[in-house]
């Protein structure tokens, strides 16, 4: 499907945006481990988290949807049953790590595949930590998958970890949760958490401190998950697309309620200001230890300039970085990102993708190893946008066309039902003119 998009003279309205996707996938994979029935309301439906709950029905779990609420029967790790199928994890890369941790310590035989683009994406990253603990994972020559898990004991362990990436603390996590006596995580630690928070809501403890001068998170085994009510925000990396089309579409007033405003998602939030964006944010709900502080954001047409965003920021901004190219491009002044090199890993080499298709836009952009400089304001013009089947690079360029003299081409847009099916249909209810 390809999707044309103009210029825009105005964006307005309230509106919610579909559930935080990182959010629903451990929703349904804690709602399948715990004792008892786990409602998840409000569950993102987009195909990857589709792909979690396919993969979880395949393993014995019953997941209903009644209403706004997905019901998830608890069987416990011991109940899964061995899938007679592969487990296709589609384009879900959280599917696929968080999964890795689970099944690692089951006692289920099992391979993992994915699509083009998750064969693709490395493994060996958690694939390691997990052996360390004992776990039993082939992975193909290259360390990607299919993947192939026998499920076994396994034994806590103290692990360093180099990458600031949620997908393997939390599969270490889930792993320490059901292993022999205690795991601790130290290093790179400091990106999403929303699995403590989880633990925490299912009843289980988990523990974050500092020794010998590094912070560390630390999970006791044998703690056992009961059934919770997971009420599930809007997720904030999917309302940055309508905060970034707001800034920059003139006359525009966009509010969106019922988003998670967690720290550790609030980075582009936080680079919107100090761009000098015209926004504001309240949070109006929950944050204490188990659950998500959720609130409003509006944001209206600004005039923003360039902003160096530096290494130890990207983690709370990690899946707006595309996006935040094309806000540079229409920012006076540099903007120069250092430290993302984690982007060209991600559903397509993001740094690249952005790179070709600024450049067809006629915007000058150099990419470095880990990041971007561009130096605005520059003048976007319409052009046909590859999205090597890249939900948030189609998303992305969708914001750009709206600022781009003549008509820009989403082509193959369809990949935007990744994480927001209804992102066309909520663009239309927003643009006035
Ligand atoms: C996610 C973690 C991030 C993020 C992804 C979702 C998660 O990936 O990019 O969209 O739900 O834990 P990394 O852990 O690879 O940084």
């Amino acid at each position: 499907m390809n999707q044309l998009i103009g210029l825009a003279k105005k964006l307005s309205g309230t509106l919610t945006v579909p559930g935080d996707k990182s959010i629903s996938h451990r929703g349904l994979i804690f709602g399948a481990l715990a004792k008892g029935k786990t409602e998840v309301i409000d569950i993102l439906e987009s195909e990857d988290v589709q792909s979690t709950a396919r993969c979880l029905s395949q393993l014995g779990v019953q997941i209903e949807k009644v209403g706004r609420s997905t019901w998830v029967t608890g069987c416990g790790l011991e109940g899964f049953k061995n899938p007679t199928a592969e487990l296709d994890c589609g384009n879900s890369g959280t599917t696929m790590r968080l999964m890795m941790g689970v099944l690692a310590a089951s006692k289920v035989h099992c391979t993992l595949t994915g699509d083009a683009s998750l064969s693709k994406r490395p493994m060996k990253r958690v694939a390691e930590p997990l052996r360390k603990m004992g776990a039993k994972i082939k992975l193909t020559n290259e360390n990607v998958s299919p993947l192939d898990i026998q499920g076994c004991a396994l034994r806590g362990t103290d692990y360093q970890l180099k990458i600031a990436s949620a997908q393997i603390k939390s599969a270490i996590l889930l792993a320490g949760l059901f292993a022999q006596g205690k795991t601790r995580i130290f290093g790179e630690i400091h990106s999403r958490d929303h699995t403590e928070r989880m633990l925490n809501l299912f009843g289980a403890r988990v523990h974050s401190g500092c020794a010998l001068g590094q912070d560390f998170v630390e999970i006791e085994a044998g703690q056992v998950l009961s059934a919770a009510r997971v009420q599930v925000p809007g997720d904030p990396s999917t309302a940055a697309f309508w905060m970034a089309a707001s800034c920059l579409v003139p006359n525009s007033r966009v509010v969106i309620e019922k988003i998670s405003l967690n720290e550790s998602r609030i980075g582009f939030i936080r680079v919107l200001e100090r761009m000098g964006a015209n926004i504001s944010f309240k949070i109006e709900s929950g944050g204490s230890r188990d659950s998500e502080p959720v609130g409003t954001v509006t944001v209206e047409s600004s005039q923003l300039k360039g902003v160096h965003v530096k290494a130890s920021e990207i983690p709370a901004l990690i899946d707006e970085i595309p996006l935040l190219a094309v806000l540079a491009s229409q920012a006076s002044g540099i903007t120069d990102v250092d430290g993302a090199e984690e982007l060209r890993v991600k559903e397509s080499d993001r740094l690249e993708a952005v790179a070709t298709n600024l450049r067809s836009m006629g915007c000058v952009i150099e990419t470095k190893q880990d990041g971007f400089i561009i130096k605005g304001k520059q003048e976007l013009k319409g052009a046909k946008i590859e999205t090597f089947h890249d939900h948030r690079i189609a998303m992305a360029f969708s914001v750009a066309g709206l600022v781009a003299q003549g008509e820009t081409l989403i082509q193959g847009a369809e990949c935007v039902a990744v994480s927001y099916p209804g992102f066309y249909e909520a663009l239309n209810q927003l643009r006035k003119e």
